[in-house]
């Protein structure tokens, strides 16, 4: 059984990755340039942008059977183009996901994203007006996040985590605090939420509250 992962070439997705293949993993990545992907005999690299509507249900279709999605990806920065795409990826997840009979997701939203149910943290209303202020099309990305939300609260037949980390940074993996709501602004390591994300996909004894709730650093 494989992990497919969606945004293998990102900073968390990197991580998770490099961790799924050293502890013996098959993965399967699709990936605009698998040229930035390390070459390993239990990569699948398939090439293809998530804004193809084949790509996903190709990827799951692919000769490894699929056990868990871990979606990591997102907007770039400066990426402006305003057609909608993390909304529409996850469309097309759950479509796949639900045809191939795949039934654990995993997916990373951000600290800053406004989650029904969950407070919105303290210093929400002072960084996410700069955030969205500065040029660097987070506007976007941040409105995405906050529609991805509001579609996983309504997803009833697969079996569904996020998380909201607020600033990741490398390093070593550090502590990881689960559950906390609403979200502060500590930064964690791309390494930690390689491993939050892996036990989330594969450990179905993983301390992850209630299975459903959101939790970030
Ligand atoms: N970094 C942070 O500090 C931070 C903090 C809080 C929350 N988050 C959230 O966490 C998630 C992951 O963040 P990250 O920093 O690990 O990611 P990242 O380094 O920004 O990488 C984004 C990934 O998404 C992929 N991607 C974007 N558009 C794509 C497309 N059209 N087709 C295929 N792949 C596409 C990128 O591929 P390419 O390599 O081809 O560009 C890359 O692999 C995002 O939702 C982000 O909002 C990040």
């Amino acid at each position: 059984m494989a992990l497919l992962v969606l945004g293998a070439t990102g900073g968390t997705g990197s991580k998770v990755v490099a961790l799924a293949l050293a502890e013996g993993h098959e993965v399967v990545a699709l990936v605009r340039n698998p040229a930035k992907l390390p070459s390993h005999e239990r990569l699948t690299a398939l090439q293809g942008s998530l804004t193809d509507p084949h790509a996903i249900d190709n990827a799951m279709s692919c000769k490894k059977k699929i056990a868990a999605v871990i979606n990591v990806a997102g907007r770039r920065p400066y990426d402006k183009d305003p057609s909608p795409l993390m909304p529409v990826v996850l469309e097309r997840v759950l479509e796949a996901m639900r045809k191939h009979g795949v039934k654990r997701y995993v997916h990373q939203l951000g600290a800053a994203t406004r989650v029904e149910g969950h407070a919105d943290a303290p210093w929400m209303s002072i960084i996410k007006p700069i955030l969205t202020w500065l040029p660097l099309g987070a506007d976007l990305a941040l409105a995405e996040n906050d529609k991805v939300a509001t579609m996983i609260k309504d997803i009833t037949d697969v079996d569904w985590i996020c998380t909201r980390p607020a600033f990741i940074r490398d390093g070593e993996p550090g502590m990881v605090l689960r559950g906390v709501d609403p979200p502060t602004l500590a930064t964690i390591t791309f390494e930690a939420l390689a491993r939050w994300s892996l036990d989330a996909a594969f450990d179905p004894e993983s301390p992850t509250d209630d299975g459903r709730n959101l939790c970030g650093p």
